[in-house]
């Protein structure tokens, strides 16, 4: 194991661990977690994880966290089953669409080089706080329509909805507050917005307010459930995959050689990082009595369907956990599968791309300083990494 080589990245029994009926279990394709009031089934190779994605006539994703089995909000789009869902996709694939996203490129670069260029020169930082959280940040923000200088609080608000370890009514509450507080946001937001329309404004929280489904507008509760899950995957996911990918080239010193030396293998290297490191762990609920790959399911199971196992399964990707960056197309599903494949992508991937052609430009050499502290749960991500270039 190297030595960064952190907690919840070593294997499919993420949170449960202590938890799991015996060692034996491990060795299963599917097991059962004990976590939680009901527990749930843990399903770790990449074709019961695939197959449970692209059925969601099988699996609803009426619920996606698989100790709250009855939860008190819906997140919009990924909570809502077909057919219904296929028309949220309808109303928002326009604001993430390849063209839209490439037309972006330019200033996404530019938000970039201005980041770097500002650290460049102290020769360390702490690469989390000071980097992965800001750059998406800005670009979301931008997209949606939000102020850049309340990005503090937003992100307060977003630690309290995802980064609560634990479980039970206390991080339960803690949760609910954090989704309170963003939803009490962006109805003010939008009254705003009502109260001083601007025909031309681009953003999406002005547009919303145009949305309609079934040819009706969208009602403003769903509005608000749209935006909260919007803010959610915004604000969090490349923050977390880009300091994943800092990490692995911080301490792989071949592989960042590389890409310094050909930054065309750039978007490889994305790719292979995102299919070793997947940072979402999702999952279902069972709409009938079935057998599931081999396991006897109930209608009203959980079931966790955890990407990082799916990334990591030997039998599809030999030396699984090994990012090759000769490894040639690697089918991964790091951004999901079937109806709710990850709406962000061609975002997420442009992002990383130009932030990493940017950095290596400036800094081709850094290591880690300090041991870097992981979260797990549902998205997984950094706390901090510590980076230094200097001497
Ligand atoms: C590296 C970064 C990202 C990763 C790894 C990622 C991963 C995922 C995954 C795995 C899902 C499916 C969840 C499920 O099936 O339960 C998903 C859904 C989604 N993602 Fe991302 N995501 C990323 C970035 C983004 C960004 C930047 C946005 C834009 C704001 C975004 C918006 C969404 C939306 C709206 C959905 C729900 C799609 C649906 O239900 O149809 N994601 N993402």
């Amino acid at each position: 194991m190297d030595t960064f080589e952190l907690a919840a990245l070593t294997g499919p029994a993420l949170t449960g661990f202590a938890s799991i009926d015996s060692r034996q279990d491990l060795m299963r394709p599917v097991f059962r977690n004990t976590e939680g009031d009901a527990g749930y089934w843990m399903f770790t190779d990449y074709a019961a994880i695939l197959e449970g994605l692209q059925h969601p006539e099988l699996w609803s994703s009426s619920v996606i966290v698989p100790t709250d089995p009855d939860p008190p909000y819906q997140w919009i789009p990924v909570m809502v089953d077909p057919p219904q869902h296929a028309k949220w996709r309808q109303v928002l694939a326009e604001y993430f669409s390849p063209g839209r996203v490439k037309g972006l490129r330019d200033e996404h670069r530019r938000l970039a080089a201005e980041l770097i260029d500002r650290i460049s020169a102290e020769g360390s930082c702490e690469f989390v706080k000071q980097v992965a959280r800001v750059f998406p940040s800005h670009i979301f923000l931008n997209i949606m329509g939000m102020p850049i200088e309340r990005l503090d609080e937003f992100l307060e608000w977003e630690d309290k909805m995802l980064h609560q370890s634990g479980l039970g009514d206390e991080a339960m509450a803690i949760r609910l507050e954090g989704m309170t507080q963003v939803v009490g946001y962006f109805q003010s937001l939008i009254d705003q917005r009502r109260a001083d329309p601007s025909p031309d404004a681009h953003d999406i929280v002005s547009a919303a307010l145009r949305w309609t489904i079934d040819g009706e507008p969208v009602s403003d509760g769903d509005l608000l459930n749209c935006l909260l899950l919007l803010f959610m995957a915004g604000l969090d996911t490349v923050a977390s995959q880009l300091s994943y990918a800092m990490l692995h080239l911080a301490t792989h010193d071949e592989d960042r050689a590389r890409i310094v030396a050909e930054p065309e293998l750039i978007p490889r290297a994305i790719e292979e990082m995102l299919r070793v490191y997947p940072i979402v762990q999702t999952a279902r609920k069972a709409t009938q009595d079935m057998e599931f790959h081999g396991c006897p399911v109930k209608a009203g199971d959980m079931a966790s369907f955890p990407l990082a196992a799916a990334g990591r399964d030997e039998t599809v990707f030999p030396r699984a956990r090994e990012v090759d960056l000769d490894r040639g197309v690697a089918r991964h599903i790091s951004f999901g599968a079937g109806p709710h494949r990850c709406l962000g992508s061609h975002l997420a991937r442009q992002e990383m791309t130009v932030f990493l052609e940017e950095w290596h430009a400036r800094i081709p050499a850094y290591r880690v300083t300090e041991t870097p502290v992981e979260h797990a749960g549902q998205v997984f991500g950094l706390d901090s990494l510590q980076l230094s270039w200097g001497n």
